[in-house]
């Protein structure tokens, strides 16, 4: 055995932690009082009572959800609901919004002018040489080319919006006014045809007509 190995037994002999510290005289105090009851043993009773009052807040949660779901569900479409209506125009502009035009007294030949959305509205109970006249017209002639048949419903009555398309003067009406037995505007001199179409003078287009229908022989609906 050589020296160092010698020496290094000898001081882990006599080292301190190899001591055995037993401290058996040591007294340490009884814990008992503050150590847990063992739990008891759960009943199936009381398993069940669990499963059951779980079942039961699962079902109030989800009464509870779908309810919130349907409130918030309802004040949305409510808002939307009230916000589109806002936008809608109301009740009495929506009376003001059409109109209904009596033609029972207009004999054949005679002109009526009447009111649509503060706009003049021509209407004209055309004879039949009127009729023929403005569908023989060849659409050479014709600024704005429009068929006459395309712009009545009924040949019988021609209606259209009495508004020069030059600048917005309103045409004179009465008794086939112009070089073409329609309308005149005096503001600038348009003539316009006993089928309200542009024929001399400085107007691009042809009198507007109206959306409108028969409500019955002797009734129209403007609007
Ligand atoms: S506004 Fe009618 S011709 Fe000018």
């Amino acid at each position: 055995m050589d020296l160092t190995n010698l020496s290094t037994q000898l001081l882990l002999k006599k080292s301190p932690i190899f001591t055995r510290l037993a401290h058996t005289d040591k007294v340490f105090p009884n814990l008992d009082y503050y150590r847990q009851a063992p739990a008891p043993a759960a009943s199936s009773d009381f398993l069940d009572a669990q499963v059951e009052e779980a079942e039961v807040r699962r079902a109030h949660y989800y009464t509870m959800n779908v309810a919130i779901n349907a409130a918030v569900t309802w004040g949305v479409a409510n808002f939307v609901l009230n916000a589109v209506n806002i936008l809608n125009p109301s009740k009495d502009v929506l009376a003001l919004a059409t109109v209904e035009i009596e033609l029972q007294g207009m004999a054949v030949g005679e002109s009526g002018v009447f009111v649509w959305r503060g706009k003049p509205i021509f209407v004209k109970h055309r004879t039949p040489e009127d009729i023929a006249r403005e569908a023989a017209v060849p659409m050479s002639e014709l600024r704005d080319a429009q068929n006459d048949i395309d712009r009545v419903v009924d040949p019988d009555w021609l209606v259209c919006i009495g508004i020069c398309t030059h600048l917005g003067c309103v045409p004179l009406a009465m008794d086939n006014a112009g070089e073409f037995n329609g309308y005149y505007c005096p503001c600038h001199g348009s003539h316009y045809d006993g089928s309200g179409r542009i024929r001399k003078g400085p107007a691009p287009l042809n009198l507007e007509v109206p959306p409108y229908s028969f409500m019955d022989e002797k009734t129209i609906l403007i609007g």
